[in-house]
């Protein structure tokens, strides 16, 4: 299958010869919690650059409010932390990865405190939450339910006063360059500076998700997939990008963006109810409102749908509220901004679209394929997450697979002694002679589409009319040459979206968040098996291969 999605090798026209060359010994890209640990630790060896392409706090990391779990007391054992990992996970979990994360990470956590996080405590005690998939409370929490901020600003802080680490914000990473098969750097654009050409001897990708994609979402406006879509240009492959998570609770209301109401709510009592305030979700699952966020969002999507109501609600009236208040500050503060009075009121809830499990495919030790590149966090499948991310894992795994990636690349950095020898690279695209476009009205569009057809329930017709409007969207936008962020946000998610949508239809069972409506069961043939996409010269290859390693 060819398509222009698949001959493009860069977004650009550059010459490196006429743009201002950087060097650095490893180039981190992105700042959530797994690029800023990435960046710590890489500084540790060698000279680090940190490029973000907004602020450095505009990272999901930043908004994560339930917390990050570990196994912090004797009361809980990481065996159970494994087990819960690989049962949430259903089928397509590397053990080794998952024991990995949850063995180191609470010495990732322990090092964080070290640093000054300040968790919840009483007294000494670290407070533990309960969120959906755990079979003991093992959630650390900070601030209430901004452990996200906690988290982040620390490690802002630690790299901020880290030597040999230089952070360059509002600085957008176009395209990864590979010279003879190697990842050598990046090309970038900055508001002040333009394009510029980073060189590097190890490339850490970290750059998150792509929420964006979906019209309702809880991720940060940065969350567009360009990480992907430029591993995906540079020829990695990526796996499972089917497999996007839906969190079962965020606030709606008609114009407000899709805050988040942590799982960490529903794990302190709250119910979910109807419009007429009827409890439902243990009609649905022996867990009821702590069933995976697949069956609670599959079971809310299926309430609204009966009932024609555009929401259902969280009922937290019949808890103890002043301690609510106390344990969730910022969403009480949310509430009341919004003129929903908690004591009297139920809050709207509906799913949306929250983290991405697929990504670029890496090894046990942050290795993608493509030599000189690495990669951390949300942007890759590491096999940590499988098929459903167990709550609160997430920060767990920027902090273990971060530091992992941080320390590989700065020692190998440091070996390397030769000085830089850049290569003329140029790439030369033709203009395309087509009419200019309302960015807006596409990334809407796109939105909205891929909310409708590969969303919560997907069908095979929906998802071959999905590639059907994005191929020929694709035909006057992945033709174009812009020379701004919004331009090449579009390209990265018009791509990502194709993605998505053709893993979505490879893969025909459903398993964990993948729910096809066409084929509702798990095939246990699958089992294992993961949907693998890559470029190959001017098409792309689709497979469904078992895991490797
Ligand atoms: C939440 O607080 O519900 C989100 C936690 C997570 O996604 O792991």
């Amino acid at each position: 299958m060819t398509d222009l999605y698949d001959s493009r090798r860069y977004l650009t026209r550059f010459d490196v010869q006429r743009l201002p060359n950087l060097f650095t010994d490893v180039l981190v890209i992105g700042s959530g919690v797994a690029g800023l640990c990435a960046a710590i630790e890489a500084a540790k060896y060698a000279n680090v650059l940190l490029v973000t392409k907004g602020r450095i706090e505009a990272s999901n990391t930043h908004r994560a409010q339930g917390g990050i779990a570990a196994v912090m007391t004797d009361e809980d054992s990481i065996d159970h932390h494994v087990e819960d990992t690989m049962k949430v996970g259903c089928g397509l979990c590397d053990r080794a990865a998952v024991e990995r994360v949850i063995r180191e990470g609470p010495g990732r956590i322990r090092e964080l405190i070290d640093y000054g996080a300040l968790f919840d405590r009483r007294e000494k005690k670290l407070l533990m939450g309960l969120e959906a998939g755990h079979s003991a409370p093992r959630i650390l929490h900070a601030l209430g339910d901004e452990t996200g901020r906690e988290v982040a600003n620390t490690l802002i802080r630690v790299a901020r006063g880290t030597n040999q680490l230089r952070i360059f914000e509002d600085c957008f990473t176009i395209d990864l360059i590979d010279i003879e098969g190697r990842c050598c750097g990046a090309t970038t654009y900055h508001r002040h500076f333009g394009h510029q050409v980073f060189w590097a001897r190890q490339t850490i990708l970290a750059s998150g998700g792509c929420g964006q994609l979906y019209r309702e979402t809880t991720n940060s406006e940065t969350a567009t997939g360009d990480g992907l879509a430029m591993a995906y240009r540079a020829g990695a492959p990526l796996r499972d990008m089917e497999m996007m998570q839906f969190h079962p609770t965020t606030l709606y209301i008609a114009g407000a963006s899709r805050a988040l109401i942590s799982e960490a709510v529903r794990g302190e009592g709250a119910w979910l109810v109807d419009t007429k305030g009827r409890r439902f979700m243990p009609e649905y699952h022996p867990d009821a409102e702590l069933a995976p966020r697949d069956v609670v969002s599959r079971a809310i999507l299926r309430e609204m749908a009966v009932q024609d109501a555009t929401c259902m609600y969280l009922q937290i009236s019949h808890l103890n509220l002043d301690k609510f208040r106390k344990r969730f500050p910022m969403i009480s503060r949310m509430c009341e901004e919004f003129d929903i009075n908690i004591e009297t009121q139920r809050i709207p809830v509906r799913p949306a679209a929250h983290y991405m499990i697929g990504g670029l495919l890496v090894d046990h030790d942050t290795y993608t394929p493509l030599p000189g590149l690495l990669a951390c966090g949300e942007v890759t499948s590491s096999g940590l997450h499988g098929a459903n991310r167990l709550a609160s894992n997430s920060l767990l795994e920027g902090l273990v697979f971060g530091a992992i990636a941080g320390e590989n690349a700065g020692r190998a950095a440091a070996a390397n002694g030769t000085p830089f020898q850049p290569d003329m690279v140029r790439n030369e695209i033709a203009p395309s002679a087509r009419t200019m476009l309302d960015l807006a009205d596409v990334r809407n569009s796109l939105r909205s589409l891929i909310w409708r057809n590969v969303g919560i329930q997907r069908q095979g017709d929906r998802l071959n009319e999905t590639l059907e409007i994005v191929s020929f969207w694709g035909q006057y936008v992945m033709d174009k040459l812009f020379d701004d962020q919004a331009g090449w946000e579009i390209q990265n998610m018009l791509t990502l979206a194709r993605l998505s949508a053709l893993s979505a239809l490879t893969r025909r069972e459903s398993r964990g968040v993948h729910y096809r409506v066409d084929y509702p069961e798990t095939d246990p043939a699958m089992n294992d098996r993961h949907i693998v996409v890559q470029r190959n010269g001017q098409s792309i290859i689709v497979q469904a291969e078992p895991r490797s390693g």
